[in-house]
């Protein structure tokens, strides 16, 4: 697998960041995961946009990423993935520096590592709905920003897996945030309804789609906060991703969802969503 890194299309297993790094040290960076369907990138202005947002808040040096697309485009072809589909993982970090909390000379170059993968998703999930647990957010108070520090994400997603489950669900002061590595929608009396966006989650890609496809479907839509209860209470329940796309969730901590099958108008919106692809 060829990967690149600052400038260089390296094999993988020759690719070294210094322990110096502040990724390493600090979590100080950025990451993005996004999909090629049939060699076409998914969303890739979106998801640049997104970065660059994070590297303007976090004072990154650099702040502008469109010319990354045709490293993607590279990468793609050099792995044999030109007509494949494809996650394509990107992380950008303040860069190496010797360890002090005070940002680095200005002039230090960013960390840019990107690396790309056959990726299918997962199929039998998409299809038949996953379970899930709610867990309390122990996160910090900037989830918009698309950082690598996920360490509460992973111990959540750990809790989840081990209980049998696929994905967290964070509850905050009593209302759902987000999952684990995915944004949470539930319909509820035939109304689409998810959190409204704020520090305290990300703007998913998949998220804006799905708003953009039940805008066009002219389904009743709410960007409202959601108490924890509605997760268990509510007719159909999914979350939205670019790993997991729109995936139904049927089974909420050891309870079904309605009939524990995934909801009509979570299939509905699967069927646009694979339109867009
Ligand atoms: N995660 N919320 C969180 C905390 C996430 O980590 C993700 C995606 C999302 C969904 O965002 P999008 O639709 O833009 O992928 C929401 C990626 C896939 C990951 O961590 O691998």
């Amino acid at each position: 697998m060829i990967a690149y890194l600052n400038g260089d299309f390296l094999p993988v297993e020759k690719i070294t960041i210094s322990p110096d790094d502040r990724g390493f040290q600090f979590a100080d960076g950025l990451y993005e995961a996004m999909r090629a369907y049939g060699g076409v990138l998914f969303r890739a202005d979106e998801h640049l946009d997104r970065l660059a947002y994070g590297a303007r808040q976090l004072q990154f040096a650099r702040h502008d990423f469109t010319t990354v697309k045709s490293i993607f485009v590279e990468l793609l072809r050099r792995n044999s993935l030109e007509n494949k589909d494809a996650l394509i993982y990107m992380q950008v970090t303040r860069g190496v520096a010797e360890r002090t909390h005070a940002f680095p000379p200005a002039d230090t170059p960013l960390t840019i590592y990107i690396r790309v993968k056959f990726f299918s998703g997962w199929p039998d999930e998409l299809q038949n709905g996953i379970k899930v647990i709610s867990v309390p957010d122990k996160r910090w108070s900037q989830c918009h920003l698309k950082t690598t520090g996920l360490l509460a994400n992973i111990l959540a997603h750990q809790q989840a897996r081990e209980s049998g489950a696929a994905e967290a669900i964070f509850i905050r002061d009593g209302f759902i945030t987000e999952g684990s590595h995915s944004n949470v929608f539930v319909v509820k009396d035939k109304k689409l309804i998810t959190p409204p966006l704020s520090d305290y989650l990300l703007a998913g890609i998949t998220r804006q789609a799905v708003l953009e496809i039940a805008s066009g479907l002219k389904i009743d839509v709410r960007e409202v906060a959601i108490p924890a209860s509605d997760l268990e209470d509510a007719d159909e329940v999914f979350i939205t991703g670019t790993t997991v796309e729109i995936t139904p969730v049927v089974h909420v901590n050891g309870k079904n969802v309605r009939h524990g099958r995934p909801g009509e108008l979570t299939i509905q919106l699967q069927k646009e969503f694979n339109l867009l692809k």
